[in-house]
């Protein structure tokens, strides 16, 4: 493998508020988790809300140059239209360290949670649901200063399913479906994204890359999970044609006029005439019951090019739910290798950011490990795995 990525090119982890920072009581999530009996809560999370410093410290040490982290609509707004100046310096604060490191910061806007008084009053699919969405994305960016890189809404392909948890919002009801990330055992296939849901949060990062521009600096861009779905046979080619387009490129095209497209790409799924094939279980899939398929990265970056008319891509989640970090380091070289043959082949590939920088809650689970950091759950002690050293070795020398 002879490819250096260009100069500046980012080499970090991810994470998410409501998965990482613990006690987030006021959004949505905290009550689906708390009506549902199988669920793990969330709970005190990884208290990366008060440790965020030494996990941005440990990244760093490693060699990495970039660290993804959201901004919790929740805390910031934690009732319509009043914001909490605290929580704003908390976030301003998170900024500031990343820079003090030399973590480039790659802020998220909207990652799954929302506030639980805004799912009350309507939710997505509300009347004033971009208003709301627009007022928090206003107010945020007035403390971006330095931030360079900025995601509206994380995964809205994926989010559209969650949408659907809402329902149950305003009765005492466990919300009807589990979390879309974690592939029962029954082989369940997710629905289709419905042509609402997909409008509207197509309408709200539209709303919000605007938004960003005008009042920041920052490169504007969503993230879209890439699910590399190929047909079982040539017969199929058309059915996934439809599929694709409903679950996947209908988002990735409306990411044209964007300065960057997220990809984000763990394993692929085959799509027969009747859709989604389920995953079949295997002692080789990974502990969210997906294949081991680490060249699914490769797939997704050469799709997501072609769909978004070649926007330049920036991989903001990679990674695999193992309990075994050596298999997480074949994994990922191997991931790593097929961008880097992206790269060869002129793909303008900006960073790689590893999901996870910690092993944290995954929607409900917390058996699914994804992290470059292991943590003790009771008394919070962080402690690297080799992974994190190997891919900050990587970070360091700019190659595999
Ligand atoms: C996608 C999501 O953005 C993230 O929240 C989730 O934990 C990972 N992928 C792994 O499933």
């Amino acid at each position: 493998m002879t490819t250096e990525p260009t100069t500046g090119f980012l080499w970090g982890a991810s994470t998410a508020p409501h998965q990482v920072e613990g006690n987030n009581l006021n959004s949505d999530w905290w009550v689906y988790e708390q009506r549902m009996p199988h669920f793990g809560p969330s709970g005190d999370a990884v208290d990366s809300y008060h440790r965020y410093e030494e996990d941005m410290r440990l990244l760093a040490e490693a060699g990495l140059t970039a660290y993804r982290f959201g901004i919790e609509w929740a805390r910031v707004e934690p009732l319509p239209g009043a914001f909490s100046l605290a929580e704003i310096a908390h976030y301003r604060r998170m900024i500031d360290t990343a820079l003090s490191l030399g973590l480039a910061p790659v802020v998220t806007l909207h990652h799954f949670s929302s506030p639980r008084w805004f799912i009350e009053e309507g939710g997505w699919l509300g009347d004033t649901a971009i208003d709301r969405f627009t007022a928090y994305v206003e107010r945020v960016c007035d403390f971006l200063d330095g931030v360079e890189w900025v995601c509206t809404i994380n995964e809205p392909n994926m989010f559209a399913f969650m949408m659907l948890m809402a329902a149950s919002i305003n009765t005492d009801a466990a919300p009807p479906m589990d979390t879309p990330t974690v592939q029962p055992e029954n082989g369940f296939v997710l629905p289709l994204p419905t042509p609402e849901a997909t409008q509207r949060l197509i309408e709200a990062h539209h709303a919000a890359r605007a938004i960003v521009r005008e009042r920041t600096g920052a490169a504007v861009g969503w993230t879209v999970a890439n699910l590399a779905l190929y047909a079982t046979d040539p017969a199929f080619e058309s059915r996934l044609k439809e599929e694709r387009w409903t679950r996947e490129d209908v988002f990735l095209d409306a990411a044209r006029g964007d300065d960057f497209i997220g990809v984000q790409a763990y394993s692929t799924q085959g799509v027969d005439d009747g859709g989604l094939v389920p995953n079949p279980p295997s002692p080789d899939n990974t502990l969210v019951g997906t294949p081991y398929r680490p060249d699914a990265l490769g797939i997704a970056i050469r799709h997501t090019w072609d769909v978004t008319g070649g926007l330049p891509i920036l991989v903001t989640e990679n990674g695999i739910a193992t309990a075994d970090d050596a298999r997480r380091i074949a994994y990922t070289t191997e991931a790593l290798t097929h961008l880097l043959t992206a790269v060869d082949d002129g793909i303008d590939v900006r960073g790689y950011l590893h999901w996870s920088a910690l092993d944290n809650f995954e929607w409900g689970h917390w058996e699914p490990t994804f992290g470059l950091i292991a943590v003790d759950r009771t008394t919070f002690a962080r402690t690297p795995k080799p992974s994190l050293s190997w891919l900050g070795g990587i970070a360091r020398r700019g190659r595999l």
